[in-house]
């Protein structure tokens, strides 16, 4: 059942006893969104024995070092190299060599963030230890089942005891699949992230804007990682022309996921992509991607986090898919959806061209909390365990 909590209520029935924690990461976004919780869990929260097990899903220093140093995240009490593969072969080598561990720290509850396949291989390793699983970002729905993401966080939160929603939406998503009675509205952690790494990004941006050449407001943040959009030829071939177009009138500045630069690679497409005015550059910490979305004049993706991060800054967003799992972005024109390629060029300037989008977007109303969530997740994990 979705009960409204009064979390100062919580924390007078918080217990004193020591609970274990393990938290499950192994893949970008899922840094973003658990540092804050860490932060919470370490600072405040002492009767938390927290373990965080890094599952080596990115393992590049750009994808994975550069956030723990960012975000100031402790080292991981291991890290299973678990890398690259197919969906399978990714999923049951995280939760192969995850058992173990997780069997000789016999936490009270695991947690485990996002949609990712790190995700899913660690609901999965829990669940069938009958260790309790928590779910950070729960209920989210794009509908689409093609979308690997889509079938992680359906099976991770039906395997859930615990299921932190970020929004009333993804509340009502849990509720619809009868998962109520595990569901909390904490909001989301990323808002909470972004609190805390503003300020560095204000210190920060106007140099790193300047490396790129870059003024404010007069620049496309590209970002594009989707095997929809990266991995069949022909489509990502339009794209790149597309931005192309698109950079003869408006910089453009893409920094390359690891798997797009492959593609780029495979497909014989980076020669000619580097010769066109798109800044191709290598993927960025979480410090200097904020700092390039927070004065693009729009930002062009296919990721889930940064069409949230793009709404939270005020930044108006394109989003390369035909649909998303996060609704409440599509809140007056903020984010729109873009299915055919050659229309980029098109839109990227009608939004840059529109004086006011920023204002309207700013008027509508926060529906990802108000950067309270970790605080919120923790007394509810002490209030549980
Ligand atoms: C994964 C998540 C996706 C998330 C994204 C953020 C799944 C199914 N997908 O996608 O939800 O939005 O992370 O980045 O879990 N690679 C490297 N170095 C690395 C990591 C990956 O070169 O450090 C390359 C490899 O060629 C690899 C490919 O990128 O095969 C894809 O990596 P993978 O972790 O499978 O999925 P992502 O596309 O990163």
């Amino acid at each position: 059942m979705y009960v409204s909590v009064s979390y100062e209520c919580l924390e007078m029935v918080g217990t004193m006893a020591r609970m274990d924690v393990m938290l499950v990461v192994g893949a970008r976004p899922q840094f973003i969104k658990s540092a804050p919780l860490i932060r919470e869990i370490l600072s405040r929260h002492r009767q938390i024995r927290l373990s965080i097990v890094h599952s080596g899903q990115h393992y590049d220093p750009e994808m994975s070092d550069i956030f723990f140093r960012e975000l100031r995240m402790p080292e991981p009490m291991v890290n299973l190299q678990a890398g690259s593969g197919s969906h399978a072969e990714q999923t049951a080598t995280i939760m192969k060599r995850l058992e173990g561990p997780m069997i000789k720290a016999k936490p009270d509850v695991v947690i485990v963030p996002g949609d990712t396949n790190t995700t899913l291989a660690a609901a999965l390793t829990a669940a069938k230890l009958n260790i309790p699983v928590a779910h950070l970002e729960a209920g989210l729905r794009s509908g689409d089942m093609t979308m690997p993401e889509e079938i992680n966080r359906r099976l991770t939160d039906h395997c859930s005891a615990l299921l932190f929603a970020p929004t009333q939406t993804a509340v009502c998503n849990l509720k619809r699949e009868g998962l109520s009675n595990a569901s909390w509205l904490t909001g989301d952690t990323m808002v909470d992230a972004l609190h805390i790494a503003m300020p560095q990004v204000r210190a920060k941006e106007r140099a790193f804007l300047e490396q790129f050449r870059l003024r404010p407001h007069q620049y496309v943040l590209v970002t594009l990682h989707r095997p929809s959009n990266v991995d069949n030829h022909s489509r990502f071939r339009q794209i790149l022309i597309a931005l192309d177009r698109l950079s003869k009138r408006l910089p453009v500045i893409f920094p390359v996921h690891p798997r797009t630069l492959k593609r780029l690679d495979k497909l014989g497409l980076r020669k000619s992509s580097t010769q066109t005015g798109v800044i191709i550059t290598r993927p960025q910490g979480c410090i200097e991607t904020l700092g390039l979305l927070h004065n693009a004049s729009s930002l062009l993706t296919d990721s889930g986090g940064m069409q949230k991060e793009a709404f939270l800054l005020r930044v108006p967003c394109i989003t390369l898919r035909s649909n998303t799992e996060w609704p409440e972005t599509l809140e007056g024109g903020a984010n729109r959806l873009l299915v055919n390629p050659e229309m980029i060029p098109s839109m990227a300037m009608r939004v840059a061209s529109d004086e006011k989008l920023r204002d309207r977007i700013g008027r509508i109303a926060n529906p990802f909390g108000n950067g309270h969530s970790s605080a919120k997740i923790a007394h509810l994990l002490r209030m549980t365990f």
